[in-house]
């Protein structure tokens, strides 16, 4: 199968000045309603807007990819009338802001397990994501329901599938277009908003050489100038993929990015 995007650990990508991908834990709700004495959905309530922030700056600016973390496959341990709040949320997001996407040529993406969403949920989903499937100008992807443990076995599981006369004997860049997102290159810059330095079984596969920043900045309180420092940040990072500094200086005078 033809890819459409190359594995950092197999071809070194093309580096541009702004990231083409952003992958984000939007992490810091609970705590910002927690400041501000109200109850920890008033948060999630806030951090729509910051959503709506990201998503403009990052197409003003010329971000191909967003990503962003909804809601982990571990959230569902979360206080029952927290976790339907942010279905509801979710299902309201759907139905009141796809079109405005769909008018600013944003194409939009949902990853995760679907399996314990209700069906009307699903159906808006899949409605989103036909409607706005050819529009070019920035794709958005929402993780929900998502883990990246359960993306490497999804696509371990699709794969063997596809090739049952094979066994397990796969290459790594097999299981790439099994995994969630083989319409985006990997990301380039990853941001954690609230302080916590963790992955939280994000995109395990897909980070693996992803720049990472990490702000103590709540969610509800990103934005777009946030966004720019952490973008300034990734700027100022020498992206190696396991070579030299040296290698680096030398490459820009010579041609090939392949690996040797
Ligand atoms: C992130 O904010 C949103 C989701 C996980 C859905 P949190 O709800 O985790 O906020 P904190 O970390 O408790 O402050
Ligand atoms: C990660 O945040 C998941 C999302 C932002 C959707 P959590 O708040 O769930 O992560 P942990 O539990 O602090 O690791
Ligand atoms: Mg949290």
């Amino acid at each position: 199968m033809a890819l459409p995007f190359f594995s950092s650990t197999r071809t070194i990508p093309d580096i541009t000045a702004v990231p083409r991908h952003i992958a984000i834990i939007m992490d810091g709700n609970g705590r910002w309603a927690k400041q501000r004495l109200m109850p920890r959905v008033m948060g999630h309530q806030r951090g729509v807007e910051t959503v709506r922030e990201v998503v403009k700056a990052c197409r003003q600016m010329g971000v191909e990819y967003l990503t962003l973390f909804a809601f982990s496959s571990e959230n569902w341990r979360r206080p029952a009338d927290e976790v339907s709040f942010l279905m509801q949320l979710f299902m309201k997001m759907l139905e009141r802001e796809v079109e405005k996407l769909h008018k600013n040529n944003i194409r939009l993406k949902v990853i995760g397990d679907r399996s314990r969403f209700e069906a009307e949920l699903v159906r808006r989903i899949e409605e989103a994501e036909q409607l706005t499937a050819g529009n070019t100008s920035l794709t958005l992807t929402i993780a929900a329901n998502y883990g990246g443990r359960w993306d490497i076995m999804q696509a371990m599981h699709a794969l063997s599938q596809a090739h049952p006369e094979r066994a397990s004997a796969f290459g790594e860049e097999e299981l790439t277009p099994y995994l969630s997102m083989p319409y985006a290159p990997e990301p380039d810059l990853f941001i954690r908003t609230g302080g916590e330095k963790r992955i939280s079984n994000f995109l395990l596969w897909q980070l693996a050489y992803t720049e990472l920043y990490f702000t103590d900045t709540l969610w509800p309180a990103f934005d777009r100038a946030a966004l720019e420092e952490a973008i300034q940040s990734y700027q100022k990072r020498e992206r190696r993929f396991g070579r030299t500094s040296e290698q680096l200086r030398g490459e820009q005078t010579t041609e090939g990015k392949q690996n040797a």
